[in-house]
C-alpha cells in the first residue's frame, strides 16, 4: 500500500498533518526536480482568455428548490507530476461531483491568468501568498441566493488554498449556506486550512471534504469517481436530492 493510499484511509487529523508534510515535500520537489517536468507547449492560452472573458453566471430556474453549486479553481498547462494538461485535476473532480449530484458548475477564474509554466506559476503563487493577495476574478455569480450547498474545489498551493479562492469566498454572503471542500494535490489530502474557511466565508457551515491526488484524477478517473461517489454517499448526496 503506497503512502498516499495509507493517507487516504487515515483519520482526518492525520490527513491534515499529512497535507502539510506533502506540501513541503511537493515544494521541495518543485525546486529540486523542476527540470524533469515536461516542456510547456503554450497551448491553452486562447481557451483561458476566452473563458476569462465569459460572463460568469450559472442560471437557475425559479423552482423554489435550493440548488447545489460546484465552484472550483483549477489550472491548465504544465503541472506537478502530470506534464501539460488540457483540463485541470480539480476540474476533473468537479465534473464528477456535478455529474453525481446534478449540480451546476462555476469556474473561479482570475482576470490575469497564471503562467502555464509550472515553476513560474509557483513563483507567482508564492508571492501572492506572502502578500495575502486577493487576485481579481472574472465575473460574479448573480444568483448565489439560489444555492444552499456549494462544493468548493481547489488545488493545494503552497500548503494553502490559492489566493483567488479567498477572493471568491469573500465575495458572497454565506449565511445559511454549506460549503463542502474538495482539493487535489500531490497527495490524497486536504490543505488542513478547511476549518478556517468560515473566517473568509462568513456564516458558512463547513462539512467534511475530500482530498484527491491530482495525478490520479488525470490517470485513474474511474477509481477516483468511485471514491468521490462513496464520499458523496457518506454526506447524503444522490443525484435526485
Ligand atoms: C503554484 C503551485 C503550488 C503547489 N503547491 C503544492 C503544495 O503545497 N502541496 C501539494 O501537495 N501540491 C502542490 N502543488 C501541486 C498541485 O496541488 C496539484 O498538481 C493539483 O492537483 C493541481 O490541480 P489543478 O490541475 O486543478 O490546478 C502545487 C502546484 C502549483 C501550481
Amino acid at each position: 500500500m503506497s503512502v498516499f493510499e495509507r493517507l487516504r484511509n487515515s483519520k482526518p487529523f492525520v490527513k491534515r498533518y499529512a497535507a502539510i508534510f506533502l506540501a513541503v515535500m511537493a515544494l521541495f520537489l518543485l525546486t529540486a526536480c523542476g527540470s524533469d517536468v515536461g516542456e510547456t507547449s503554450g497551448s491553452g492560452e486562447k481557451e483561458q482568455a476566452a473563458a476569462a472573458s465569459a460572463e460568469a453566471a450559472p442560471t437557475s430556474e425559479k423552482t423554489g428548490k435550493k440548488k447545489i453549486l460546484v465552484a472550483f479553481f483549477s489550472r491548465t498547462g504544465e503541472n506537478y507530476e502530470v506534464g501539460n494538461i488540457a483540463k485541470g485535476n480539480t476540474h476533473i473532480v468537479a465534473e464528477m461531483i456535478a455529474e453525481a449530484t446534478g449540480a451546476e458548475m462555476f469556474e473561479i477564474k482570475t482576470v490575469k491568468p497564471y503562467p502555464k509554466d509550472y515553476r513560474e506559476c509557483t513563483e507567482v503563487a508564492g508571492k501572492e501568498r506572502e502578500e495575502n493577495a486577493r487576485p481579481e476574478l472574472v465575473g460574479k455569480i448573480r444568483n448565489m441566493a439560489d444555492y444552499d450547498t456549494v462544493f468548493l474545489g481547489y488545488p493545494i498551493w503552497w500548503s494553502d488554498l490559492p489566493m483567488p479562492v479567498y477572493t471568491f469566498l469573500e465575495s458572497y454572503d454565506w449565511s445559511g449556506k454549506t460549503i463542502i471542500p474538495f482539493s487535489t494535490s500531490a497527495g490524497d489530502v486536504l490543505t488542513g486550512k478547511e476549518n478556517e474557511l468560515p473566517n473568509f466565508a462568513k456564516g458558512a457551515t463547513i462539512r467534511e471534504g475530500i482530498g484527491i491526488r491530482g495525478k490520479r484524477a488525470q490517470e485513474q478517473p474511474d477509481s477516483v469517481r468511485q471514491e468521490v461517489l462513496k464520499w458523496l454517499d457518506s454526506l447524503g448526496f444522490t443525484k435526485s436530492q
